[in-house]
């Protein structure tokens, strides 16, 4: 009964200009292991789901990457969206549609973006998450122990009584500000959502009928289209006028039954370009960079990617990102990354 939807239909924006509409992060390789982000999203849960139980929900324009990247995934099992409306939308598409395949599905939610580096953890993790799902009306999310104030994730409270490592969870915040961010972590009891969701079908289809009831309505109204060849109509008609709001904002802070179990598996956003500093190898001041002819001059702290055969002469820049890809070169600090949305618009806008 155990089913995965994979999200896959963001297009990366705070990883910009690396991460591109055309070209999104999920389907680059962006360690450089030989595999990109989505390969390895399917690959690490290797027989916990059947593969024939696996969805990738992403946008149409991806549908060509998807079937080049993951040729044992078939062209059922992936749904395309004709616009972009953030992930409440994409999952309760694909929770509707796989309740009236089987009423009994229990469902891993996972982004198709995420580094973990200990997968047969994740694994352990992840079975033992689903047991318990499968007896109760619950949601659960992943916690990672928060080593810095973060803006950019959600933070969970979790009540201190855990039966079994999984705790109940007092308060969800979605992507705080700096100064609520920075005091969560002085209390000590707040994980960061890893964006990893386990919950039966019955489950999420009721927490949307609660919290997003005309979400749930519009995905409710297309159950006899689904597995039919009037799919993809129906999604193509009514898709547009959906609610645009995130599982976070949507549900997560407003459900009640939510549960969290803390884990540790090597877990990386590689969400942004600080989070992408963190993994790579740096030399004794902090420097990581990737481009074969950059000379650095008292730097500290900054990553570099550039293209091979580009000469690059960088000096005095201390915790900076510095990129050049798809034809953008772009310098930056490092704290202000979150911002980098809003400096890609400045570009995409004036083409
Ligand atoms: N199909 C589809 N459609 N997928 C989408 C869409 C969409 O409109 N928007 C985003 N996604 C996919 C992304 O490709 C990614 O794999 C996943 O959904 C999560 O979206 P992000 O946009 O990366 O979310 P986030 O990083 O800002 O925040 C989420 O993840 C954090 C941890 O990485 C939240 O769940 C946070 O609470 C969490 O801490
Ligand atoms: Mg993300």
């Amino acid at each position: 009964n155990n089913y995965l939807i994979i999200m896959a239909g963001g297009i990366g924006s705070r990883f910009w200009p690396m991460s591109t509409a055309e070209t999104p992060k999920q389907f680059l390789d962006i360690l450089g292991t030989g595999k990109t982000m989505i390969q390895q999203t399917v690959s690490r849960f290797g027989d916990l789901v059947p593969i024939e139980n696996i969805f990738i929900v992403t946008s149409k324009n991806y549908q060509a990457i998807i079937q080049d990247q993951l040729p044992d995934i078939s062209d059922s099992q992936v749904l395309l969206e004709p616009c972009m409306r953030n992930t409440a939308p994409c999952i309760a598409y694909a929770a509707y549609k796989i309740y009236k395949r089987n009423p009994e599905a229990n469902i891993v939610v996972a982004p198709s973006d995420h580094l973990i580096t200990d997968e047969s953890g994740f694994r352990d993790v992840v079975s033992k998450g689903l047991e318990f799902t499968s007896k109760d009306d619950v949601l659960l999310t992943l916690g990672i122990h928060p080593h810095r104030p973060e803006t950019g994730y959600g933070y969970i409270q979790a009540d201190s009584e855990a039966v079994s490592g999984i705790n109940k969870v007092a308060a969800f915040k979605e992507k705080p500000d700096l100064e609520t961010a920075n005091g969560y972590l002085a209390e000590g009891n707040f994980f960061w959502n890893a964006g990893i969701f386990l919950w039966s079908a019955k489950s999420i289809i009721t927490s949307f009928v609660s919290h997003l009831p005309k979400v749930a309505a519009l995905f409710a109204k297309g159950e006899e289209k689904y597995d039919t060849e009037n799919e993809q109509v129906f999604i193509d008609e009514n898709f547009p006028s959906c609610e645009n709001i995130s599982v976070d904002y949507g549900i997560m802070e407003r459900a009640d039954n939510i549960y969290v179990m803390p884990a540790d598996f090597g877990w990386s956003d590689l969400g942004t370009w600080g989070s992408l500093w963190e993994k790579r190898s740096k030399d004794e001041n902090g420097n990581s960079v990737v481009g074969d002819q950059v000379h650095l001059f008292e730097c500290k702290d900054t990553i570099v990617t550039v293209p091979n055969n580009r000469p690059v002469v960088l000096q005095g820049l201390d915790d900076c990102i510095v990129t050049e890809a798809n034809g953008v070169f772009m310098v930056c600090k490092k704290e202000d990354e979150q911002r980098i949305k809003e400096f890609r618009s400045v570009v995409i806008d004036h083409k």
